[in-house]
């Protein structure tokens, strides 16, 4: 039963796959030989002309997404896929053609060139200043800032913005809307009370990472002129600052960056205040112990709130005469903030000076300070009218002899900030 189970399906294999005749065989041989033959003629065929693995493999990469590149040279052996992998497998990854060899890890490439391309950009427009927060002590900063470069880089030339701060700058925003659009030509330094904290400034801010290393300051005391030197000297610096004003958190513009900018940029002059004065807050606050080096005749008055050429700043940051004259001689009673920088001028660097000042100030009612505008005073002809005077600019009479004005009270933000385009230009 067994067997005979075995012997049929013995029978059913034969007549499907019947035994091989020695004709079939035969057959099959000479099949061999045959696609032999045809393998080595085909391989001899390509190997005798490279060019066409070569337009095999292009055009098999043109149906892949990858960005297409130049054939690599046909000649080198060694960029030639096989037959194999140009029919079967995905094109290979385009050469890095259009990197210089040796070629650095992809990754760190791409940034490379992109940093270069940024940069590139960026130069066009303009360079961001250096931090303000320079870490320098004051002795390495003046001597730094005493040997830079006395002509300002020509291309891109600065309006230095210096506030001396007693804490905040309470009419902030109104400088921000005035500084808006004119990038990389302002740089602004703020000194303030060493222990403010500047860092709460949002990144938007103008004023950000715009604060210099700072020291206390009293008024009326000479901590004020080493104030007055760490803002001009780290303003210095920055080679393409070329005019630099000291402004306080009470100051405001009175016109718009463009008025200002051109005003300072094309004048022969620098605006320190000069004057000579008769009588004990004038003359009377001079000692004789500054003598053979300073004399009584010599001796000026003029407004702390300046506005000076590059030059001039050098000067000042670099004297060391007459700042150990006045930093010795002049304690209060003699305000060296108000005799310091006009006497120097006075003696070293008069005629490049228009004697006047660019700041309004309201000393009418007399006394030792100035007027203080609160939020009533300000109105838009109130305003208008700050600009307006019988000056010289350049040689010539002009009426507009202000640029900025002070002192104004915090509470006139909101109205400074509704008239500043009617009144201000901006
Ligand atoms: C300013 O005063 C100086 C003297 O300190 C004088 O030489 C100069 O001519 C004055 N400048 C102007 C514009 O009057």
């Amino acid at each position: 039963m067994k067997n005979n189970q075995q012997r049929v399906s013995a029978e059913a294999i034969y007549a499907q796959f019947p035994p091989l005749s020695i004709n079939s065989i035969f057959h099959m041989f000479l099949m061999f030989i045959g696609f032999g033959l045809l393998v080595v003629l085909v391989f001899s065929q390509l190997n005798s002309s490279n060019y066409n693995f070569q337009s095999i493999s292009i055009s098999s990469s043109t149906f892949s997404l990858l960005p297409s590149t130049t054939p690599t040279n046909p000649t080198n052996p060694t960029t030639l896929p096989s037959l194999e992998s140009t029919l079967s497998s995905p094109p290979p990854p385009p050469p890095p053609l259009l990197v210089p060899p040796p070629p650095p890890a992809s990754s760190s490439l791409s940034q490379e060139s992109k940093n270069r391309v940024n940069n590139g950009a960026g130069s066009k427009e303009f360079v961001k200043p250096p931090s303000a927060n320079h870490g320098m002590d004051d002795k390495v900063l003046l001597h730094k800032a005493s040997k830079v470069p006395r002509v300002s880089q020509q291309a891109s030339k600065k309006v230095a913005f210096l506030f001396l701060t007693k804490w905040d700058l309470p009419l902030g925003p109104l400088w921000e809307k005035f500084f808006k659009g004119h990038e990389g030509k302002y740089s602004i330094y703020v000194h303030s009370d060493p222990s403010f904290d500047a860092t709460a400034l949002p990144a938007s801010s103008v004023f950000h990472d715009r604060y210099i290393p700072s020291k206390k300051v009293k008024w009326g005391e000479f901590s004020m002129i080493e104030a007055e030197r760490r803002l001009l000297a780290t303003a210095l610096l920055d080679v393409s600052n070329e005019r630099f004003v000291l402004l306080s958190e009470a100051c405001i513009p009175l016109t718009d960056f463009s008025t200002v900018y051109n005003y300072l940029m094309s004048s022969s002059k620098s605006f320190v205040e000069v004057y000579d004065q008769a009588g004990h807050v004038g003359r009377g606050r001079y000692s004789y112990r500054m003598r053979p080096h300073i004399q009584i005749e010599q001796w000026r008055k003029g407004s702390q709130w300046f506005e000076m050429k590059r030059e001039l700043a050098i000067e000042i940051v670099s004297d060391v005469k007459y700042y150990t004259l006045f930093k010795r001689h002049c304690k209060p009673g003699c305000y060296a903030d108000e005799h310091y920088i006009p006497t120097y001028v006075h003696m070293k660097s008069g005629r490049s000076n228009s004697n006047r000042t660019l700041t309004w100030t309201d000393w009418s009612r007399g006394g030792p300070h100035p007027l203080k505008l609160l939020r009533t005073d300000v109105t838009i002809e109130g305003l208008k009218s700050m600009r307006q005077g019988n000056c010289e600019y350049n040689g010539r009479s002009t009426d507009v002899c202000y640029l900025f004005a002070r002192k104004f009270h915090p509470n006139t933000l909101d109205r400074l900030l509704r008239f500043s385009k009617g009144a201000l230009g901006f």
